[in-house]
């Protein structure tokens, strides 16, 4: 069993945020999305992982992520030159995916769910293609099926104006070697890309084992900034625990689960976990609130901030309002306010230039 997770694409949903940088490597609770998905992957005993990525973020990806040892894992990067699909991805993967049944998983994708028993499922019944699906609120933003009364998957329609159901297909899917058969015989959708969806639909077609199965945990498609604080929220509440490597001095109070990393300092603050900092950050005189993940070498001074994600060498000085519901990008500067608004909520790109002037 190999594994595939799609780390190219074009990333233009979180924008201003991806426009420098790879969608993927966006991290939650300060860890890249990307991983979660590699870690759970190689939890499910498979180790040799391939990893598509595009010629825009690629080298960073592959700088960050490294060749798998921090995993336990074997990672192949494959160039996909043009975001041309999911369909298309796994077509430029098959000199590496050969015959082997494989796990795809798309790198913008958090699930709760191990993926052990959707293997062994896919095992047990030798499916051609086993699907996640979960109910949503907004089918028309996803792969969309049509599942019988005795759960049988019907019908699999992308993007559908009219949604035969709200049973959406989550980005993590099991497929044996005919999927490349049925790739081979599709044409690009109206977006233009050679759909995934569009393959498994063909599947069903020539009267292949399609299987389904709905996720019981969360799933999050981490594409839009309220997704992102959410998929931040939901794991920080699951797995943070109390680590503290870096300085706090005696002024300083810490509650709940918070964890602070190496060469950070801490003066003079509040922190109410769940909280992640990481490592050679300073905060003084700083309030940091429930669900906040701060990423190295950030610098908070008279800040005020909750339910708030913070990228890498940004630095909040002087706002004397609080800061909630944001996410503010790698480099960012805030400085100085007047003590009047009542809150403050931001969607700040990389290298964004914000200054609260009276
Ligand atoms: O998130 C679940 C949805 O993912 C499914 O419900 C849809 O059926 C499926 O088509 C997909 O839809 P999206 O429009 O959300 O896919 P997106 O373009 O965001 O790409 C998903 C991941 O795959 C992302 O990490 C980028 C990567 N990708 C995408 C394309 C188009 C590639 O690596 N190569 C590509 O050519």
């Amino acid at each position: 069993m190999k594994a595939l997770v799609l780390s190219g694409g074009k990333g233009t949903r979180l924008r201003p945020l991806t426009h420098t940088g790879a969608k993927q490597l966006v991290p939650v609770a300060n860890k890249p999305i990307l991983w979660y998905g590699i870690e759970s992957i190689v939890a499910a005993g498979i180790t040799d992982i391939g990893i598509i990525i595009n010629p825009e973020t690629g080298a960073e990806i592959q700088a960050k992520t490294g060749n798998g040892e921090r995993f336990g894992a074997n990672l192949t990067y494959i160039l996909q030159a043009e975001p041309a699909g999911l369909a298309h991805a796994v077509k430029v993967a098959q000199p590496f995916l050969q015959d082997s049944p494989f796990v795809m998983y798309l790198g913008d994708n958090l699930i709760q769910d191990g993926l052990e028993s959707f293997l062994q499922q896919f095992h047990d019944n030798g499916s051609d293609a086993l699907i996640m699906l979960k109910s949503v609120a907004n089918p028309t933003a996803f792969g969309v099926a049509k599942v019988s009364a005795e759960g049988q998957v019907m019908e699999l329609i992308e993007k559908p104006q009219i949604p035969p159901s709200n049973l959406a297909l989550v980005g993590v899917y099991v497929f044996a070697a005919t999927i490349h058969e049925a790739i081979a015989q599709i044409l690009p959708s109206a977006r233009g890309e050679l759909e995934i969806t569009d393959a498994i639909q063909t599947l069903i077609e020539a009267g292949k084992r399609v299987d389904a199965r709905q996720l019981s945990g969360w799933w999050l498609d981490t594409g839009k900034k309220d997704d992102l604080l959410e998929a931040n929220r939901i794991i920080l509440d699951d797995c943070s625990a109390t680590a503290i490597k870096g300085d706090i001095d005696d002024q300083s109070q810490i509650l709940g689960r918070v964890s602070i990393g190496t060469g950070s300092r801490i003066l003079n603050c509040t922190i109410r976990g769940p909280v992640v900092i990481g490592q050679d950050c300073h905060l003084e005189n700083c309030f940091i609130g429930p669900y906040s993940s701060i990423a190295d070498r950030v610098k908070l001074v008279e800040a005020d901030l909750e339910h708030s994600v913070v990228l890498a060498d940004a630095q909040v000085v002087g706002v004397h309002q609080r800061i909630v519901d944001s996410l503010i990008g790698q480099r960012v500067h805030i400085r100085e306010a007047p003590r009047r608004p009542k809150a403050l909520r931001f969607m700040l790109g990389d290298d964004s230039q914000v200054e609260l002037t009276p």
